[in-house]
């Protein structure tokens, strides 16, 4: 099983939705260590209660975003990690960390990349009338929000949503897709050509259509 390091900066449902996979039989990997930049975050309380080894970087303790990231790095690598995952962590990282953990690194998003990288993703899809929007689970590259695409799942924006709403109706889709697409990368069931990311031909779908 591949051992899985969650990087995360709050409330923790991703996390939760991994902690969950994890816990079924079969799961190619297991989550040995949450790490949060911020102190008592729910996200810390779901892994502690799923009885997995906690850490907290402040990333405030630290003079220059490099040195935040070799601090978490070596708290990684004493868990000796080998996958990241970033779910809901509010940090942008250097390509100093990109490069270590190249192509070990994956990170959810709040929309169909390559729309909306960034922040308030919910409100901007609104505000741009697309009918459907989602989520995107890619790997980390040096440009914030870009690289691989290893899945995505797509939702209806209906007539009546707010940004609530909406990102209600996204995180749901968020919780189905992260896991399945953490599970097949994991069992090297995702290969990549050049920087696309393909799935072999047995592996579930990577494209979820959610409504
Ligand atoms: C999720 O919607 C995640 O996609 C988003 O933050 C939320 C975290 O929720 N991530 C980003 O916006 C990354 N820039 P969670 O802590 O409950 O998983």
């Amino acid at each position: 099983r591949k051992r899985v390091g969650v990087l995360i900066s709050g409330r923790g449902s991703n996390l939760q939705a991994l902690l969950d996979a994890a816990g079924e039989p079969d799961c190619p990997f297991e989550i040995v260590l949450v790490l949060s930049n911020k102190p008592d975050v729910q996200g810390l309380a779901r892994a502690a209660a799923a009885g997995v080894a906690t850490a907290v970087v402040p990333h405030r303790d630290f003079a220059d975003r490099e040195s935040f990231e070799r601090a978490v790095t070596e708290t990684l690598e004493t868990a000796q990690v080998d996958l990241v995952c970033q779910a809901g962590f509010m940090r942008v990282v250097t390509g100093w960390f990109v490069a270590r953990w190249h192509n070990r690194l994956l990170n959810i998003h709040p929309s169909l990349l390559p729309a909306f990288p960034g922040l308030d993703t919910h409100s901007r899809a609104l505000a741009a009338g697309v009918k459907l929007h989602g989520c995107s689970v890619h790997l980390v590259r040096e440009t914030v929000d870009e690289g691989p695409i290893l899945g995505q799942a797509a939702v209806p924006v209906l007539p009546d949503d707010d940004a609530e709403s909406l990102a209600a109706r996204v995180l749901q889709a968020e919780h189905r897709l992260y896991p399945t697409c953490l599970k097949l990368y994991a069992a090297g069931r995702i290969r990549l050509q050049g920087e696309t990311a393909r799935a072999d031909s047995a592996a579930e779908p990577l494209q979820l259509m959610i409504n």
